[in-house]
Parts: C-alpha cells; structure tokens; sequence
C-alpha cells in the first residue's frame, strides 16, 4: 500500500536514503553516485526552512513493506519506506510566486504502478490551493517514461537545450515541459 503526504524535518533521513538509492540507480537525476551535496543535518534544516508554501515542500510515498524478520513484535509489524518523492521549488517574490519548479523520482521497484501520476496529481491539487498558476520541470529527451508521464499530466515542451547534459561519454539534450493552471 502506498501512501502519499507532504514531508516533515524528521523525514529527513528516509529521504536522503531515497535519493541516494535513486542516484545509484536512474539514469536520468542530476547527480551521479555520491555526489549529492547534503548529509541528513542538512536536509533536515534543509526542510525545515521552506516554511511551505513559501519555498516549496516535497511529497514522499510512502509504502508499507513486509518486514525481514519472521518475529512479529509492535516495532517489526509495520514497516515503511519512502518508495518515491517530489519536491517542489518555490520563491514567495511577487514577480515569481505563481511558479513552482519540479523534481520527481520513484524507485525501480516501483515504478509503473501509477505512484508518479499520484504524485504529480496531489502537487496540482496543492499548487492551486496555493495560488500557483504554471508548474515546470526540466528532463532529459531520451527520458521515456517522464516524457509519458508528464505528458499524460497535460504538460506541454516549452524549450529544448542541445547538449545540456553528460551521460558517461553523450552530451544529451534537455527540454523544459510546463504546465499551466487555469
Ligand atoms: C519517470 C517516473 C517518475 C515515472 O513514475 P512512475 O511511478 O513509474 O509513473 P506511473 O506509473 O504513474 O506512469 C505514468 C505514465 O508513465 C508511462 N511510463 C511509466 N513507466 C514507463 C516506462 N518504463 N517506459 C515508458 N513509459 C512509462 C506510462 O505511459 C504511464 O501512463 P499510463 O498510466 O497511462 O500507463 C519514474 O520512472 C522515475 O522516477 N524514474 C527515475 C527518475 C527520473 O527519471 N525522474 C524524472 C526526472 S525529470
């Protein structure tokens, strides 16, 4: 089962997991393994200081897993982990407030069960409560299952950049999709 809310400061060490599987496995994140600048204190304060909606927030699914030991205790019955994350990127300037910018990334393990839809959904919903009018991300062009599934969320090319990233020994090209709120 899996459960989808907005995060909290103490969420920060199950994110940071997250990410660092994710950076491990997806080919297509910013950051290769390793190189992610933030330890667990950081992305706590991190958290802490986006006061949302005022710097954004992020949304974790969170799925309920079996637990690997057969003796069933109150702490080993119910066992979670963050299964996939969106974060929203926000400034509260007059100029700006209407847009918010979006990371998502959901583990392997499981991927194509519609949590990348969910999520995409609940930062919708949550944008318009907040006034937010354009929601925008940027993605590598051979992302096939991110071109899906933002298309499918009505998000439409807004730019394309030759050569904008380096996967190994390929500068790849990048396009921004946007979508907005009526
Ligand atoms: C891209 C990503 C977020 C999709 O999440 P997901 O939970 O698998 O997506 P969903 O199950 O909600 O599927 C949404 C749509 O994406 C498409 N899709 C999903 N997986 C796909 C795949 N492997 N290949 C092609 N299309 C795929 C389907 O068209 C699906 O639409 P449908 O529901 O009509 O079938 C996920 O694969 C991911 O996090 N990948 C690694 C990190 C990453 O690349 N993030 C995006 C960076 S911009």
């Amino acid at each position: 089962m899996i459960h989808i809310r907005e995060i909290t400061p103490d969420d920060a060490g199950k994110l940071l997991k997250l990410m660092e599987e994710l950076d491990r496995e997806a080919d297509y994140l910013l950051f290769e393994p390793g190189e992610r600048p933030m330890d667990e204190v950081a992305l706590r304060e991190h958290i802490r200081k986006l006061e949302p909606p005022r710097f954004g927030t992020f949304f974790v699914a969170e799925a309920t897993v079996a637990p690997d030991t057969d003796i069933a205790t109150p702490e080993t019955d119910i066992a979670t982990e963050f299964a996939g994350y969106l974060e929203v990127r926000r400034m509260p300037w007059v100029r700006v407030r209407h847009r918010a910018y979006l990371v998502i990334g959901i583990l392997k393990r499981h991927g194509g069960k519609g949590v990348g839809t969910r999520l995409m959904q609940e930062v919708e919903s949550w944008a318009r409560k907040h006034g937010i009018r354009r929601l925008y991300l940027t993605l590598i062009a051979e992302n096939k299952a991110a071109v899906a599934l933002y298309r499918k969320m009505g998000y439409e090319t807004e730019g394309r950049h030759p050569a904008s990233m380096r996967l190994g020994d390929r500068f790849v090209e990048e396009l921004t999709m946007g979508k907005w709120l009526d």
